[in-house]
């Protein structure tokens, strides 16, 4: 048995997604390689809308763009007002996983049913102080929670260490109603804690000033999944 108290033997190997947010977007098509050499699952696309976030990034013309250049999972994260308008056109320019925040969706059942209806994964996200309760109704129709360990709108922020109980509180949840949903977290991970993260029960981890802002972002990735898989070898 694990720390959140579910068989290692049956737990997934951890997803990387890093964040493309703390790239150099003028080199983009390397900074994707880079991502692939270092074995990146999924690449996490941060939208931010100025409103939602303080903010502004990149839009639908970004994943379209980055689409056709790779098959890794677009791993979406909408950090927008009012998601529904713009989720077709995230849809057809390729995202694979739309996640859009549950502060910003009066009516996430239908949002969620929308991104679904569309033909591909739907990820809701919780910011920090949001309380985990709020996700009950929602979590059987959801195929991933996304925790977020920063407030989300900027890169390179500390991480907020009540991710480590709100995801084994939410494993628990998933695990004991065997649900078919990942957890991902993201802001602030990086190779000293990225083991503990992985322990504390998420699937999916992001990383964007961690991989990006390091010496070597191809060794730093490939450093974070040994860390990673290394957790799996302790006999508990
Ligand atoms: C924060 C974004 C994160 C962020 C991660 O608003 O959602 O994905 O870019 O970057 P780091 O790893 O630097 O916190
Ligand atoms: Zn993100």
């Amino acid at each position: 048995m694990n720390p959140h108290g579910t068989n290692d033997s049956t737990r997934a190997r951890v997803k990387l997604s890093p964040s493309l947010l703390s790239s150099n977007f003028a080199r983009l098509e390397e900074s994707v390689r880079e991502m692939e050499n270092g074995g990146a699952d999924w690449l996490h696309l941060d939208v931010m809308d100025g409103h939602f976030v303080p903010n502004i990034t990149v839009g639908p013309l970004i994943v379209e763009a980055i689409r056709p250049i790779t098959k890794l999972t677009l791993d979406t994260h909408l950090m927008i007002e009012n998601p529904d308008s713009y989720i077709p056109q995230f849809v057809n320019a390729g995202a694979d996983i739309i996640t859009v925040h549950m502060e910003a969706c009066p009516h996430l059942n239908r949002t969620v049913s929308h991104i679904k209806s569309l033909g591909v994964k739907a990820g809701v996200a919780i910011n920090p102080a949001t309380p985990l309760g709020l996700l009950e109704e929602i979590l059987v129709d959801v195929d991933m929670v996304l925790l977020m360990s920063v407030n989300p709108g900027f890169g390179g922020q500390s991480f907020i260490p009540s991710l480590f109980r709100r995801a084994k509180t939410l494993r628990g949840w998933i695990d004991r109603e065997g649900l078919d949903c990942m957890i991902e977290a993201d802001g602030g991970i990086k190779l000293d804690n990225i083991a503990n993260v992985y322990e504390a029960g998420v699937d999916v981890i992001v990383s964007g000033s961690g991989v990006f802002e390091s010496n070597d972002p191809v060794k730093t990735l490939r450093e974070m999944r040994k860390r990673c898989d290394a957790t799996q070898l302790v006999e508990v």
